[in-house]
């Protein structure tokens, strides 16, 4: 799909998902997407584990209400650094750095006909982050940040609006 398509067409998909399988060949191209993101100093400090076994997307969508959880073939999980390291000056970048891998990936998900969420404030909430981080085998000093999951939508999900170009962006000075 051509990128200002799949930029277009991208957009949270919480529904249900149909039973055809995603093979890892495409797992690995949308992760290839997010390794291929921009990070901070290029420190690339995001990782990724990849579920596809079928007991451990059990036991993650159990834990949620959301069809595209429960349902999901696979999820892509993104992994930071629990207390950043700076790597400019005092600075760190791990948020950005894992922002900017999700969204291409999410780029990716779209451009290969699969329907996703980023899933973050969910996993911030009831230690859910440390609960599913356990069952990955994710180490202490690292979090697990974002869960998309990836399978072909079976029906079209809501679209929401987005503000007008002149609401939110303008040539050379702010609100011109
Ligand atoms: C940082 C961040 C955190 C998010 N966390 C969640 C989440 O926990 N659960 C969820 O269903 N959607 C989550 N979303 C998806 C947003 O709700 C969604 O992107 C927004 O409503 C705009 O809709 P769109 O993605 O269809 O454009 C998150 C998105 C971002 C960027």
């Amino acid at each position: 799909m051509e990128l200002f398509k799949a930029i277009e067409a991208r957009h949270s998909y919480r529904g249900a998902y149909t039973e055809e399988a995603v093979p890892r060949s495409d797992l690995e191209r949308i992760v290839a997407a997010g390794l291929a993101a921009p990070s901070g100093c290029n420190a690339q400090t995001t990782r990724f584990v990849i579920v596809d076994d079928p007991e451990i997307l059990a036991a993650i969508g159990n834990l949620h209400t959301m069809p595209a959880m429960q349902q999901a073939k696979a999820m892509i999980c993104v992994i930071t650094d629990r207390e950043p390291e700076p790597v400019y000056q005092d600075m760190s970048f791990q948020v950005e750095d894992c922002s900017a891998a999700t969204q291409n990936m999410l780029l990716a998900i779209t451009a290969l006909g699969y329907g996703s969420v980023w899933i973050d404030g969910w996993l911030r909430a009831e230690n859910r982050a440390e609960t599913i981080g356990d069952m990955l085998g994710v180490p202490s000093d690292k979090i697990l940040r974002i869960i998309l999951p990836v399978g072909v939508p079976a029906a079209e999900g809501p679209r929401r609006d987005k503000l007008p170009f002149v609401k939110r962006a303008w040539f050379n000075a702010f609100g011109a």
